[in-house]
């Protein structure tokens, strides 16, 4: 005893990501040869105040390799944390944060914080022997989140002629984590058949998260009718919610001040428009960064007009609580959506979580377009009850990694587990 929780060392290595590009993966050991193992995601989509990644620029794997951030995990973070306490989870995360020092975490870089301090909450679950939603979470953690299933895609995430960049929809109306898993992979599949009958066998190439690709269509009502076709047709109407995902920043052209959309350029009122109509013509639920990041009073204009749908700041925030506090402020979303690797550290992240909760916001916990299959998402979905997680589509194993370890998590709480839900953005 004493001496077992002790960290002996930490260890970089550059592995990859479901894009095929390299990531961070760190191993925290402690003095009894227990291992927290943890790997950091990649955006493709990426806001400008997400934290900086350190990747090496050099020849090899195109610029995107990450030798430099093994070498920062080697040489300094194994050097800070030597000898302290994996379960010290806060004052970890806050030697790393104060030797960064920077605010967008450039010195010793986003990945690293996130798969080094990732890392520590594992190496400490293990060496307690409690599974890491509880380790985070505490005896309360036991809500199993909806997940917001990537149906199609556009924008930056995938080779269509969609400007919004994700379709997605939530099935509200299962009983359990298990059920909404069923409902989600039968509605992808029929969804498949119904878009290569429609729009030939091309539909069938799938994003960046294994979302479908019809070609030839612009039209986002083309989409959600396609994806609500297939709902009712499985004989799931009324149980699913659409879900959409504008990531409207990188359809912004900051000189012109307008938004491009099907081919012609919108002002913000007129995009505006599109997200009333859709929100009157379909089950629109959630609508995700509905204008460019820095345009807190758009996103205060459409959270009261739209008052019965979920806001959700995705670039705008960056998981930031410091920009979450202006968005308080101007009355921007209703929702926050938290990567870990936007703002660093597992601890900013959790005060960022616990910040939205406070001030009536929902959080929406969420993947990156380029995962590993460490799953450490799924878990703090649970740990902080969140209530809905947005992990793509039910297909290909970085993804369905995250969804299985949910199975598991749902299994393991038996009883006490509780489906979200349609109370999603307040499961308590
Ligand atoms: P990402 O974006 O490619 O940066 O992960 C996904 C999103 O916009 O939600
Ligand atoms: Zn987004």
């Amino acid at each position: 005893m004493g001496k077992c929780f002790l960290i002996k060392n930490v260890r970089g290595r550059e592995i990859l990501d479901s894009r095929g590009n390299p990531t961070l993966e760190v191993d925290v050991v402690t003095e009894d040869g227990i291992i927290g193992r943890a790997s950091a995601p990649a955006g493709r989509s990426r806001g400008k105040y997400e934290a900086t990644e350190i990747r090496d620029g050099s020849k090899r794997y195109h610029g995107q390799g990450v030798q430099k951030a093994v070498k920062i995990v080697n040489e300094i973070v194994a050097n800070l944390l030597k000898g302290k306490d994996v379960r010290f989870q806060r004052e970890i995360d806050q030697i790393l944060i104060e030797y960064d020092g920077t605010e967008d975490k450039s010195k010793l870089g986003g990945n690293v914080l996130t798969a080094t301090s990732l890392a520590i909450a594992k190496a400490a679950a293990n060496s307690l022997n409690i599974p890491l939603y509880k380790y985070i979470g505490g005896s309360n953690a036991r809500i199993l989140p909806v997940p917001m299933f990537l149906y199609v895609c556009g924008g930056k995430l995938a080779a269509t002629d969609l400007d919004f960049q994700e379709f997605n929809a939530m099935p509200v109306g299962a009983k359990s984590f298990s059920e909404a898993m069923q409902m989600g992979c039968e509605v992808y599949h029929f969804l498949a058949e119904i878009l290569s009958k429609k729009f030939g066998k091309y539909s069938l190439n799938v994003g960046d998260e294994g979302s479908l690709s019809p070609p030839g269509v612009s039209d986002p009502e083309v989409v959600f009718e396609a994806i609500l076709s297939a709902i009712e047709s499985q004989g799931y109407g009324g149980k699913f919610v659409l879900a959409l995902d504008a990531a409207a920043t990188h359809l912004y052209n900051y000189e012109s001040g307008k938004y491009k959309f099907r081919g012609k350029e919108l002002d913000k009122n007129e995009l505006m428009e599109i997200y009333i109509e859709l929100a009157r013509k379909f089950p629109l639920a959630s609508i995700e960064d509905p204008f460019h990041e820095d345009d807190f009073e758009g996103f205060a204009e459409i959270t009261r007009k739209l008052s019965n749908v979920q806001i959700v700041g995705d670039d705008l925030f960056s998981s930031n609580i410091r920009r979450l506090k202006i968005g308080i402020k101007y009355g921007a979303a209703n929702t926050i959506l938290l990567k870990v690797n936007q703002i660093g550290t597992l601890s900013e992240a959790l005060d960022t979580a616990e910040f939205a909760y406070r001030n009536g916001y929902s959080v929406l916990v969420s993947e990156r377009s380029a995962q590993t299959e460490d799953v450490w998402l799924a878990e703090l979905a649970v740990a902080i009850n969140s209530g809905q997680i947005k992990n793509g589509a039910p297909v290909r194993s970085e993804r369905v990694a995250q969804f299985n370890q949910l199975l598991r998590i749902e299994e393991e709480l038996g009883s006490v587990a509780k489906y979200a839900g349609e109370s999603y953005r307040n499961p308590i």
